[in-house]
């Protein structure tokens, strides 16, 4: 494992209770003890993260008193400065603690939806303080197993709320902060609202800051719900919304394997990484996975590392494929230029192309060239090919 060595400037991150989750399960008790987060940071130093990210009840338990929550926190920036780690994100457990067992800021109760606000706010603090540009929003309780438990217009409602109140909490005390919100369909809610990418990027429109809000999507939640993660980080580029992301590995629509990156689809992690690499993404590349059961500390190393040296192995791959001057034949005979040419030409109107008079018969009989682009693709990732 020495030919992929990642730097600091190549921006992986990871959250503390990825490498510090203790494989506790719905059907099974922990296998791992629980990881002192300095330790952690120590470690994912040696491993070549630039980052570390943390929900507030990662650094310090739910019942802390003050001076317990002080005392985690002080080992934890201690940490950080013997490592020069950053912590490019945040963000709040709004799932473990039974109160949010209907949700937080979409709960029917309202007194769960203050609190859960408040609980925000005072780790957004921590967040400006610990420097995070960034602070996720994964509402994994906001949702319902049944019908008439939830009324989702209503809830939408609540939802706008809570990031307006956000919002204005982060413009009032002049944090340099975004929110992005984590999609998912469904796990631990039977249905969890803004399930998708396109969900979650329509809500962010009737927002009062939208320019404040964006996305943290993962590529597991997006393939469960069956859709191509590529296309759908891209579009979120498209409308300079990807603020973060989220890397693992899933096994097509099931439940949420959050499996190292590279691991599960690795044709979609491919794409993945090439829409990373080409389409104008500049944030972190943060590792959300969580390491197998069967794994002990060690084994957690190994795939927090197989995450890293599966982005690198796979970014190099992109880079030797769209420089490859058979693929760059290939992309013109697929007429991708061409996509890039407006329908109308400058000054054209819709009038002018009523009187086109294209060979419908040729237009038909025409083939796409894709196949050959993509099986150059296929032989970069096989290994076949090494441009
Ligand atoms: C999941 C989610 C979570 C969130 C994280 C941030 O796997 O369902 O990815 O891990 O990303 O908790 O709040
Ligand atoms: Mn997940
Ligand atoms: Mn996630």
């Amino acid at each position: 494992m020495t030919e992929y060595v990642p730097t600091r400037a190549d921006r992986f991150s990871f959250g503390l209770w990825t490498v510090g989750w203790q494989g506790v399960d719905v059907f099974g008790t922990a296998v791992r003890p629980t990881m002192d987060p300095a330790h952690a940071v120590h470690k994912l130093a040696d491993v070549g993260a630039y980052g570390v990210t943390f929900h507030d009840n990662d650094l310090y338990p739910f019942e802390a008193t003050h001076p317990e929550r002080d005392q985690a926190i002080r080992s934890f920036r201690k940490a950080l400065e013997e490592t020069g780690l950053v912590v490019p994100m945040a963000t709040t457990n709004l799932f473990g603690h039974p109160i949010f067992k209907d949700g937080a800021f979409t709960a029917n109760e309202r007194t769960v939806r203050r609190f859960a606000i408040r609980k925000v706010m005072d780790n957004l603090d921590l967040a400006a303080e610990l420097g995070a540009r960034t602070y996720v929003c994964w509402g994994g309780r906001e949702g319902a197993e049944s019908g008439a438990a939830k009324d989702i217009g209503t809830a939408l409602d609540r939802m706008k709320e809570a990031f307006d109140i956000l919002c204005s909490y982060v413009r009032d005390q002049g944090y340099d902060i975004r929110f992005a919100i984590e999609p998912k369909p469904n796990e631990p809610r039977g249905d969890i609202l803004l399930p998708t990418i396109g969900h979650a990027l329509a809500f962010i429109q009737s927002l009062e800051h939208k320019e404040m809000v964006g996305l943290n999507p993962e590529v597991g939640h997006e393939e469960m719900a069956g859709v191509n993660f590529a296309h759908g980080i891209a579009q979120a580029l498209w409308h300079g919304k990807l603020f973060h992301v989220d890397l693992n590995g899933q096994n097509g629509p099931r439940f949420d394997q959050d499996l190292r990156f590279g691991a599960g689809n690795l044709r979609g992690a491919f794409w993945t990484v090439d829409v990373l690499e080409t389409g104008g993404y500049d944030g972190p590349r943060h590792f959300d996975f969580k390491p197998p059961r069967t794994e002990d500390e060690a084994g957690v190393w190994e795939s927090a590392q197989g995450c890293i040296r599966n982005y690198l192995i796979l970014r190099e791959k992109v880079r030797v494929f769209r420089a490859d001057p058979e693929v760059q034949a290939a992309l013109a005979e697929a007429k991708l230029d061409e996509l890039a040419t407006p329908t109308l030409a400058d000054g054209e109107t819709y009038a002018a192309l009523r009187r086109d008079a294209p060979d419908i018969e040729a237009l038909a009989d025409r083939g796409c060239g894709f196949e050959k682009l993509d099986q150059l693709a296929l032989d970069y990732l096989l290994g076949v090919r090494r441009g």
